[in-house]
């Protein structure tokens, strides 16, 4: 591709996917959305003329179709993502796709042949990682300046009523595929790895106590980390105060994040070392730390080299892949009530999903 042209991108479901295209029009030297795609015709209208995006469509298939493409960004229902992935790909189009990328190892396996037959990219995405906050840790790391790793502390907790499960996909395993942890907690199964590296074993107690659904809306892990440090992870949506939290203990500082429950990862972190000399030394490393765009504007500023000259890309399909690891460690691990080793096996019971072990047994077995 040309390094000075403006990436093409189509927008699909647009709730979540007008955040996309107001982080795409932030990079307006590196993104153009060129078409907006929704089931409701009138939200497609409006978010077009909205945003001054020349085109609409009302279905994928017919978005697919436009010779002017260079990726198209899925924020749909998350039951969706598998076909509308494949379609996309074997349309000959990049593809950017939401949290939960798919419900399976088996599906993100082969997403990954898929990705390799059609040539196309896949970018699943975790935002959060690009906060400033948790940036300033990665930096720190890569300094030498943490040390080993004693002990991480987690939580996400925030609070979803009655109008939030109003939206007929949500609470229910056949649709949103799990409840908080894969809805709102994933993220943080995403900072955790992609600051400390892999998961050895979870154990996970997973509850419904806070509204009327069949997915899990409280939640409490305790984990082995492949480095031998200990990290705990609760989840909830019952939480009047909501708060999010990252505290991680190493041998040379302390580093806590910020409370807001969904900008956690960005500034103010405090970085605390065991003595003075380490904290000055934590100082005066910071004071060359470049901050860079945040969140969704921070992953698609990051992702526009990769998709241009092949570089890596800022989140892979291997990240989507660890966080759908866990999520089945975690949901194998509350099935049986015994602690779960990874990495998973393809002859795992639950490689092909946790779905239909959850689902209700008139909905069992369908996934997608
Ligand atoms: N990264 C984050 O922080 C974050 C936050 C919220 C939601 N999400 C994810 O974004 C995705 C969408 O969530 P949401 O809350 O916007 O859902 P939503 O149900 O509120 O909105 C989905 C939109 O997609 C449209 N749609 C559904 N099926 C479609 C299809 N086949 N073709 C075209 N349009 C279709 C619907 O009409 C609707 O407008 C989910 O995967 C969710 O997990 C991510």
């Amino acid at each position: 591709m040309d390094a000075t042209k403006r990436l093409r991108v189509g927008v699909v479901g647009l709730v979540m996917g007008v955040e996309h295209v107001q982080a795409y029009q932030n990079l307006p030297d590196r993104f153009e959305v060129v078409a907006v795609c929704d089931l409701n015709e009138q939200k497609a209208r409006e978010v077009a003329g909205k945003f001054q995006i020349p085109n609409f469509h009302t279905n994928l298939s017919e978005m697919c179709q436009r010779p002017d493409l260079d990726i198209i960004d899925l924020c749909t229902p998350p039951a969706l993502h598998y076909n509308q992935i494949m379609e996309v790909l074997a349309a000959g189009i990049h593809v950017i796709c939401e949290k939960p990328l798919v419900g399976s190892l088996k599906e993100i396996d082969e997403l990954q042949q898929a990705q390799q037959q059609f040539n196309r990219l896949i970018m699943p995405i975790f935002q959060y990682r690009f906060g400033n906050g948790v940036q300033k840790l990665k930096f720190l790391q890569s300094r030498g300046l943490t040390g080993q790793t004693y002990l991480s502390t987690v939580e996400t907790s925030w609070r979803r009523k009655a109008e939030y499960y109003a939206v007929p996909w949500r609470g229910r395993w056949k649709t949103e595929l799990g409840g908080t942890m894969v809805s709102h907690a994933i993220h943080t199964l995403d900072m955790l790895t992609y600051i400390l590296g892999p998961v050895k074993e979870i154990f996970a107690r997973t509850t419904t106590r806070v509204n009327p659904i069949e997915v899990d809306d409280c939640v409490s892990l305790s984990l082995c980390m492949a480095d031998g440090s200990v990290a705990s992870l609760s989840a909830t949506t019952g939480s009047t105060v909501q708060i999010s939290r990252h505290r991680f203990c190493f041998s040379n500082l302390t580093a806590e994040s910020n409370l807001r429950p969904y900008t956690n990862s960005g500034d103010p972190w405090t970085f605390t070392g065991d003595t003075e000399e380490l904290t000055a030394r934590i100082e005066q490393a910071l004071t060359e730390f470049v901050p860079l765009p945040e969140s969704l504007t921070g992953q698609f500023y990051r992702c526009y080299e990769a998709f241009i000259n092949g570089q890596p890309l800022p989140v892979t399909l291997d990240d989507a892949r660890a966080a759908l690891e866990m999520l089945t460690a975690i949901y194998y691990s509350s099935y049986t009530n015994q602690s779960v080793s990874l990495p998973i096996a393809q002859d795992h019971p639950f490689y092909g999903g946790w779905v239909s072990h959850f689902s209700p047994p008139q909905e069992a077995g369908a996934t997608r």
